[in-house]
């Protein structure tokens, strides 16, 4: 371990952290700007993170005066790492040079030939910024990715409006998957003391995500009884948003793809699921027309579950789902869409949308204020962290590659300072009050898949 991680372990206090000098340089997980071609002519599928992201030392960069340095314990993979490590829809360097030629304070040092990736994090501060007021040295932190200029007006009614508005890790340099991050102030929250580096870690992104998605205003404000479907609901997003319609009384229809799934989502407290493989809708006939009837079947499979039409729709899949999503939702329903992981150019029979009175309504990830709302409800153990494997900062590209081809459940986690799992628990009377069985679900879940496949 480093000289912080040692630090951190034994719980040394803010006058010992900030007496450690900081290293010239860093592990961090990146992509390379001379790789940008180098999936050319690939599908897709074919584009392999592991090929793309590298785990090598960087140089450490300037910390601005509202900004902290966070030494990170952990990290998670996001879709958003995916789409950088396969550089689409485009190459996130197109961002760092729109950032870096902004013209905006400390922006110039985004531009820089290797994007350092990754929107989430938990770890210690281990440096404030002269304009930093209400952290300090040695708080212990998870980080939301909401990249905003708090002095920018455009972003004071909801910052996710900013004019200027970034996710951290992606849109931004110097993201989470690294040793060493840079963050401004207004990215941090306080890390649940009942879980460890790892499940700390792997919230923010997706939990505040579906939180405003879901249970916001700026988002579905999901009532009581209210059905909602959920498409990957043992996913990264899908698996806060079922737990999201449960604690609010909502009624979940979780659409997965294996038994494996349905048997997680159950455990969960999910009763209709639905598995879309098993039930083998093809929604497109070609890859240019769709087909109403199987639009049908699925709207009847959700009725004979639940017996009625879905309220609310959780989208993000996209193209290929799309279709089916505005067909299936109830009259006057929403369909409320964050993402298009099938392919953002999207087809829908707009007779079914204005003859019935729905709505599409579109939301990106959450202000600083739903983020934190959000992280609240994780400390105080209403929702739990997903969290189904854990891989060290060297493996990233591996990590990534499941997420890439959906082999995973939940949240992957990443151990960046953190050597093993299971560290950072302040609050172990608290953890045994939530439950162990309820905390660590996803990671049992996925122990037991594993195994099971490979006959032990
Ligand atoms: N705008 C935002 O702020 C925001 C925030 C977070 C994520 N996102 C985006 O949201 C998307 C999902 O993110 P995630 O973290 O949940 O990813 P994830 O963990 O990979 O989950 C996505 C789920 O989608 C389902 N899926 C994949 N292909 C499908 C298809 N053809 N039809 C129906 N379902 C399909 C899969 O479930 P089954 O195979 O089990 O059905 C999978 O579990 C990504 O595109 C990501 O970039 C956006």
């Amino acid at each position: 371990m480093g000289e912080f991680a040692d630090a951190i372990a034994s719980n040394a206090s803010a006058e010992d952290l900030a007496a450690i000098q900081l290293p010239e340089s860093f592990r961090a997980a990146f992509v390379r700007q001379e790789d940008v071609e180098m999936f050319s002519g690939l599908k897709t599928q074919e584009k392999d993170p592991r090929k793309s992201l590298h785990v090598e030392e960087v140089p450490f960069p300037e910390m601005a005066p509202d900004e902290v340095v966070v030494a990170v314990m952990a990290s998670s993979i996001n879709y958003n790492t995916v789409w950088s490590s396969i550089f689409e829809p485009i190459p996130t360097f197109d961002m760092l040079r729109r950032l870096g030629r902004s013209g905006r304070y400390w922006a110039k040092r985004h531009e820089l030939p290797y994007h350092i990736v990754g929107s989430d994090g938990a770890g210690v501060i281990v440096r404030v910024g002269s304009a930093v007021r209400n952290w300090k040295i040695g708080d212990k932190v998870t980080i939301h990715c909401n990249y905003v200029d708090d002095q920018d007006p455009t972003g004071h009614d909801d910052s996710m409006l900013s004019y200027d508005q970034k996710i951290w890790g992606f849109e931004s340099n110097f993201g989470g998957l690294a040793d060493f991050t840079l963050v401004k102030a207004n990215q941090l929250m306080p890390k649940p003391s009942h879980l460890s580096w790892e499940e700390s870690a792997v919230n923010a992104l997706c939990n505040s995500t579906s939180y405003r998605m879901l249970v916001s205003r700026n988002g579905a404000s999901m009532k009581q009884g209210q059905v909602v479907l959920i498409w990957g609901a043992s996913g990264g997003i899908g698996a806060y948003a079922v737990q999201y319609v449960l604690n609010g009384g909502g009624i979940p229809v979780g659409v997965v793809s294996s038994p494996d799934k349905v048997d997680l989502l159950h455990q969960m407290g999910c009763e209709a699921v639905i598995d879309r493989k098993a039930a083998n809708y093809q929604f497109w006939k070609d890859p240019a027309t769709q087909d109403e009837s199987e639009w049908r079947r699925f709207g009847n499979d959700i009725r004979k579950l639940v017996g009625d039409d879905p309220d609310i729709v959780f989208e993000h899949p996209g193209r290929q789902t799309m279709g089916a999503s505005v067909y299936v939702a109830k009259r006057g329903g929403l369909i409320m869409t964050c993402a298009a992981t099938t392919g953002y150019m999207i087809e829908y029979d707009n007779r079914h949308l204005w003859m019935k009175l729905k709505s599409i309504k579109s939301s990106h990830f959450a202000n600083y204020r739903e983020a934190w709302d959000a992280n609240k409800l994780i400390s105080r153990g209403k929702i739990q962290p997903n969290l189904s494997a854990v891989f060290p900062l060297d493996e990233v590209g591996e990590a990534a590659y499941l997420v890439h081809r959906n082999l995973h459940e939940g949240k992957v986690g990443i151990l960046c300072q953190a050597d093993k799992e299971g560290q950072g628990i302040d609050d172990p009377e608290f953890r045994d009050a939530v439950g162990e069985d309820k905390i660590t679900l996803f990671r049992r879940h996925s122990e037991q898949v594993a195994a099971e496949r490979s006959g032990i």
